[in-house]
């Protein structure tokens, strides 16, 4: 494994409970960082802060993404405990299960779009202006290929990952000359918890759709995120990074 440089960064990892945000929290500790992980899980929280075993450079934070009163009091508290945030990965997402656009119901359209997108947007609003005040900010927004492709039965999933993707191109514009660099990336399927959200013929047939013919592992989507947090990362912002076994063509 390769030491990414991120000493003396702070970084928040929402989502970070479990699945691909707890795999980058054990690769940014390695790398120097200290985190912050905001879950809605309270008990997997603790476990992670357990198992993670550097209570020095691990805080946790209970917060409902979609609070943006929560989210603010969490970046706020996060600054307090850490001095300052340099990262910010909006990895926290939900899949809404699956079915025919038609048969999905509209609260659980709302809910998909409002965890997966406006999640990261409340999460920019609360930690950006810090950001700006520093001078220096690295932001990975998570992304799917289910938003560059569509995937059949996750309309809603798959227009809240493109919303996501287009999100992460103007925002990275709108900060490109404030040394605050924004890009997001687009896994294939990834073998976590997540899975159990959605249909087994679901999961296979985005399996089947991977030339490398295996799922993902979170800790090969932790090294491309922790890349894209540090500053050797320096000349790329409001672009997107594929992850997905060679499945994405574009
Ligand atoms: N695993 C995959 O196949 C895959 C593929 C492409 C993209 N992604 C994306 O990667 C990200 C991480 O996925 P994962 O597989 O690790 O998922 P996961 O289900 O294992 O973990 C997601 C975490 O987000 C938290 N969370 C969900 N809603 C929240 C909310 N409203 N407020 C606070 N926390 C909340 C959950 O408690 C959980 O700990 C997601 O955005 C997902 O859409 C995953």
């Amino acid at each position: 494994m390769n030491r990414i440089d991120l000493e003396g960064r702070v970084a928040v990892i929402t989502g970070g409970a479990r699945g691909i945000g707890y795999a980058t929290a054990e690769r940014m500790l390695a790398s120097g960082a200290a985190v912050s992980l905001w879950d809605i899980d309270a008990e997997r929280l603790q476990q992670a802060q357990t198992a993670l075993a550097q209570p020095q450079r691990v805080a946790i934070r209970t917060v409902e993404l979609t609070d943006e009163h929560a989210v603010d009091a969490a970046a706020q508290a996060t600054r307090e405990r850490f001095g300052k945030i340099d990262i910010l990965v909006n990895n926290a997402g939900i899949t809404g299960g699956n079915g025919p656009t038609w048969e999905l119901d509209p609260a659980v359209w709302r809910r998909v779009l409002d965890v997966n997108l406006m999640g990261p947007v409340l999460t920019v609003r609360a930690i950006v202006p810090s950001m700006l005040a520093n001078g220096y900010g690295r932001i990975v927004n998570i992304a799917s290929v289910a938003g560059k492709e569509g995937n059949p039965n996750a309309s809603h999933y798959s227009a809240s990952k493109a919303g996501l993707i287009g999100l992460t191109k103007s925002l990275g514009k709108e900060l490109a000359t404030k040394n605050i660099l924004v890009n997001c990336i687009t896994p294939a399927t990834a073998n976590t918890e997540i899975l159990t959200q959605m249909k087994p013929e679901h999961i296979e047939y985005m399996r089947s759709r991977i030339p490398m013919g295996r799922l993902g592992e979170p800790q090969e989507t932790a090294a491309m995120i922790c890349w894209l947090s540090s500053e050797d990362c320096s000349f790329t912002t409001a672009s997107t990074f594929d992850i997905s076994g060679g499945r994405t063509t574009y």
